[in-house]
């Protein structure tokens, strides 16, 4: 088949992926290893949430009610990272970080015990393994823990990587692979007869695409030129995230991620072999605010403590706050959107890391085949398409 760029005698590639993200870039990969004449769209690629991002690969740990459906997928991806960061350090030659530590959840008090029992009961419900332990137990894995501790949840299974580590991989993987970077914003979608056909960009370069996928995280529901009826339901939530540095003498700190609901606000400490320990993270709806607050620092810092009181021993090295792309659901959009030409790989939401291999798989899959494959299917962005949701509504 003739491309639109041959006919037109304008050059261009089959696919501009518009955001250099980590879901931006594997998105390319996968695109590029298929043979797609590849380019990217990001004034600074391998930037963007991942420099935030603790890298936890809690596919278990953070099930919620309701959300089986992510649950499937986010399994699909925890199973595929081994393969994954093995294929991507073969072709990028960089270490990614996958670290297959485990996670060990805890409760402080009674009703975080309570709330422990039931992410528990859920989770055997949803057929996971994962074992409950007493306070005793907790600290004979982990004996930096407070001795309050009132018992915990071991789950072997979720794992974690370095973001920062894998956005250089991916980077490396595509400029290897053939992709071409365009440093800049893209300002405007390009849409020519109802159909997307590449973007303007902040440069005033206009590259043109035969696919467009809009896998901007955070910043997807805005691009200009996108009609309002495929425009991503996609929304900042901002998540303020601490980095400390564990002195040699003191390791091994913590030998996996260390998890709570504190007063209802999740903290998580993601330790590194390198000896960085990432303390996380606010969860707050601000809008496109990124100020690191005295306040949100103090709670971090403040629930770190009473898991793990040796860290206010530790130099705290690094404070940023970076945006989580939400949805309405929590999960992503994934696939064809309305406009033909357009595509989504966003609104990831607080499994970005977890969900990069299946995500470049899915991408890569309905980029060269045109179908969207089963797993993804429940994550068409057509669940939020004005036409969908009055069909719904209607009575049978
Ligand atoms: N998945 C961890 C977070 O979003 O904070």
């Amino acid at each position: 088949m003739q491309s639109s760029h041959e006919e037109s005698g304008t050059s261009g590639s089959d696919v501009l992926v518009i955001g250099g993200g980590i879901i931006g870039l594997v998105t390319a990969w996968r695109a590029a290893q298929r043979g797609l004449r590849t380019a990217v769209a990001d004034p600074d690629p391998g930037g963007g949430a991942a420099r935030v991002a603790a890298g936890m690969l809690a596919a278990v740990t953070e099930l919620h009610h309701g959300e089986q459906l992510l649950l499937g997928l986010n399994l699909a991806s925890a199973e595929r990272w081994p393969g994954f960061a093995a294929e991507l350090e073969a072709a990028s030659g960089q270490n990614t970080g996958y670290r297959a530590c485990g996670t060990l959840a805890v409760a402080l008090d009674a009703d975080d015990r309570a709330q422990l029992r039931e992410l528990h009961t859920l989770q055997r419900r949803s057929g996971l393994t994962s074992e409950w332990l007493t306070g005793r137990e907790c600290r004979r894995l982990e004996p930096m823990l407070a001795p309050g501790v009132r018992g915990g949840l071991r789950v072997d299974c979720d794992h974690q990587t370095d973001p920062r580590r894998l956005a250089a991989a991916l980077l490396t993987a595509c400029e290897r692979a053939g992709v071409v970077f365009h440093r800049a914003w893209a300002d405007r979608l390009t849409v020519v007869r109802d159909r997307a056909t590449g973007a303007v960009l902040s440069d005033g370069r206009a590259p043109a695409a035969d696919q467009v996928v809009l896998a901007a995280g955070s910043l997807s529901g805005r691009l200009a030129g996108v009609p309002d009826a495929v425009l991503p339901p996609v929304r900042p939530v901002k998540g303020q995230v601490l980095r400390l540095t564990v002195p040699r003498a003191y390791a091994p700190f913590l030998s996996r991620t260390v998890r709570a609901v504190v007063r209802g606000s999740q903290v998580y400490l993601v330790p590194r072999e390198n000896g960085e320990l990432v303390v996380g993270a606010t969860s707050e709806e601000l809008g496109w605010d990124t100020t690191v607050t005295a306040g949100g620092v103090y709670e971090l810092l403040r629930d770190a403590h009473e898991l793990v009181p040796g860290i206010t021993e530790l130099p705290l090295t690094e404070t940023r706050a970076g945006l989580r792309p939400g949805t309405p659901d929590n999960a992503p959009l994934l696939g064809p959107t309305a406009l033909p030409g357009l595509h989504l790989a966003t609104g990831h939401h607080r499994n970005g890391v977890l969900l990069t291999p299946v995500t470049g798989d899915v991408m890569a899959a309905v980029l060269t085949t045109g179908e969207l494959p089963e797993e993804a299917r429940p994550f068409t962005p057509a669940r939020f398409a004005p036409a969908a949701s009055v069909r719904q509504e209607q009575p049978a």
